[in-house]
Parts: C-alpha cells; sequence; structure tokens
C-alpha cells in the first residue's frame, strides 16, 4: 500500500515540476493549445496570443499572458489587461517588434512613454516584460533598440527582456540568447524571454521534420537549464508548425515531451521590480479610437509579410526560398 506521505511528495514533485515550466504556447487558435497539451499536464505553464485577451480557454495550468501589441492597441486595453490580471495572468508582454517596420514599428522613445502609460502601472500586480526585439544586427534594430528602449524607461519596472529568434542553427540561437541575456544585465535586468523562435526554413511551415526535431530538441534543452531564461514560446502551435491537421505533429510531440524542468524558471513567478508605482492616469486610454477588433485582424493579416521581412533581416538566402515559396503558394 503506497503510505499517505509518499503520495503527499509524489504530489508536491508534479506541483513543483509544473510550476517550474517555462514552456508556452504561442497561438492564434485558442483550441490548438489544448490540442498540443492534451494529455501533457505541465509541459506548458503559458501562452500568448500577440493580443490582450484570450480569445477562447486555456487548459488547466497554463496562464495566459497579455500583450500590447502596439499602438493600434491602446484602444480596449485597459479594461482587458484588468480582465486578464482578475483571471490569474502574472506577467505583461509588450509591443510586438517594435524594430520592424512591418510590426509594431515604433521607435524607442514612443514606445517607452506608451509603455510607462500602459503598462508601468500593472508594476505592482505583473511581472513586466519588454517590448519583444527582433534578432536584427542592423543598427537601431533588435538589441540595440532595446537599448535605446530601456535608456528612455529607466522608470518603466521592466523585469524581463522579451526577443525573438529566426535563424539557421541552435549554435546560432545560442550565440544570440547569450548576448541578449548579457544585454539585459546591462539595465539589471536578469531574465531573458524568448517569446518567438523557429529555423528560418520554417518560418511559414516545417519543412523538414528530422531537422526540426534536432533543433527543438537541442533548443529546450538549453533554454530549461538556463537559469537567465525566463520563458520560451516556439513559433508557433498552429498547422503546419506545431500541428499539423489539426494534431500534434513530431515536432510538437518533441516540443511538450521534454521535461521543463529549471527550477529558477518564473514563467510563474510574481517576481516584479518594486519601483515607485507610477500613478499614470488609466483615462487616457480612451484617446485612441481604433475599434480592438480592427487590431487584432490587421495584426494576423500581417503574418506572412512580416515573416518574410523578418527572414530578410537575418538570411538572405532563406528569403529567395520564403519568397519562392510565398510566390508558389499565392500563384
Ligand atoms: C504577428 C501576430 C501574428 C503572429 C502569428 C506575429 O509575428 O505579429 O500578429 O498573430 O505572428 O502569425
Amino acid at each position: 500500500m503506497v503510505s499517505f506521505t509518499k503520495l503527499l511528495t509524489m504530489g508536491l514533485i508534479a506541483a513543483l515540476t509544473e510550476a517550474s515550466s517555462k514552456r508556452g504556447a504561442a497561438y492564434n487558435e485558442a483550441s490548438l493549445v489544448k490540442t498540443l497539451t492534451s494529455g501533457k499536464s505541465g509541459a506548458v505553464s503559458w501562452s500568448y496570443n500577440w493580443a490582450d485577451s484570450v480569445d477562447g480557454d486555456m487548459p488547466t495550468g497554463v496562464k495566459y499572458v497579455p500583450m500590447m501589441w502596439g499602438t493600434s492597441s491602446v484602444s480596449g486595453w485597459t479594461s482587458a489587461v484588468k480582465t486578464a490580471l482578475s483571471k490569474g495572468s502574472t506577467h505583461i508582454l509588450g509591443f510586438n517588434e517594435p524594430d520592424m517596420s512591418s510590426q509594431a514599428d515604433m521607435s524607442a522613445s514612443s514606445a517607452a512613454s506608451l509603455y510607462k502609460e500602459y503598462i508601468t502601472p500593472y508594476g505592482d500586480r505583473a511581472t513586466l516584460i519588454s517590448p519583444a526585439v527582433t534578432s536584427s544586427t542592423t543598427s537601431g534594430q533588435g538589441l540595440d533598440w532595446f537599448k535605446s528602449f530601456m535608456d528612455d524607461c529607466s522608470s518603466c519596472n521592466v523585469s524581463a527582456l522579451a526577443v525573438h529568434w529566426y535563424g539557421g542553427s541552435f549554435a546560432d540561437l545560442e550565440s544570440f540568447m547569450k548576448k541578449a541575456i548579457s544585454t539585459a544585465g546591462d539595465y539589471d535586468i536578469d531574465e531573458v524571454w524568448l517569446t518567438e523562435f523557429a529555423l528560418d526554413a520554417d518560418i511559414n511551415g516545417i519543412v523538414d521534420m528530422a531537422t526540426s526535431k534536432t533543433f527543438l530538441e537541442k533548443s529546450v534543452a538549453w533554454l530549461d537549464s538556463h537559469p537567465k531564461v525566463g520563458g520560451y514560446a516556439y513559433f508557433y502551435t498552429a498547422n503546419n508548425h506545431l500541428l499539423t491537421s489539426g494534431s500534434v505533429n513530431a515536432v510538437g510531440d518533441v516540443y511538450v515531451a521534454a521535461s521543463s524542468s529549471s527550477s529558477t524558471s518564473s514563467a510563474k513567478s510574481t517576481t516584479t521590480k518594486k519601483a515607485a508605482s507610477t500613478k499614470t492616469k488609466e483615462a487616457a486610454s480612451t484617446k485612441t479610437k481604433t475599434a480592438e477588433s480592427t487590431k487584432t485582424t490587421d495584426a494576423k493579416n500581417t503574418t506572412t509579410t512580416a515573416k518574410v521581412t523578418k527572414t530578410v533581416t537575418s538570411t538572405k538566402k532563406v528569403t529567395k526560398t520564403v519568397t519562392a515559396k510565398k510566390a508558389a503558394k499565392t500563384a
């Protein structure tokens, strides 16, 4: 017979394992997160959809992280973020690739003032994550953009740096992440979130399952074990990526099979930099009158272009492939 103490210990271990997962699900369709995590309790601890509301239901144990996508997201933000926080969200994500003209496209200084007005006020209730920058090394983009942002946003209460990466190999991902971790450290930020990543070749859908499986195995192991990585989300929980025809594919299996077990993960922690709570007027949220639904649609409609543009900034060789593929799709 199993003793009560043993059962208790097993329960505690299960709870701890679950609590420590850094792995996230980046999605557009909430139902696919359920499919991805079905029977894999604890494998994914958080999710986001590049938007401010969950748009469906998350499986138990998957915490939704709202994002203020960009300037077009002002309308509706205040009520949406309050709803998310009241339903248990513990983190907030900043703008999506403000360093790219095809994405949120913001100067560091305007991003800083928007951040201060709409995100910083929640620093006493949530861990605030920076705008998510790309891995571009072009001057004024990527980590360079982040530095300018932080120079303008030193009082913004940012506790984590968010980055995106698309490239050719795990080795490149590792070297970019090390750079990001060190840059974050320069601003006294000791956590980096990788909120989009994939091989360049897979931007519009996985090209070779075996290659992507190996890449993901290595990446997940490294991300899980690095104490400065707070969270990560592969691009993304969608058909042709982690799923095929509505079912988890071989790459998706790798993503949810690996045990995400670093004890230092903070995907579920509530560590928040305690800056003086800036009392920024929420009334200002009524300023811009852009319908929330319009924003979401627009954001989604830009996807293909966005991914292609991302490729342009990273590898010219792949750009050709992606562009060719896109042309083939639309032909
Ligand atoms: C875009 C989002 C989109 C997502 C998934 C992101 O890069 O900014 O609007 O929903 O990709 O396609």
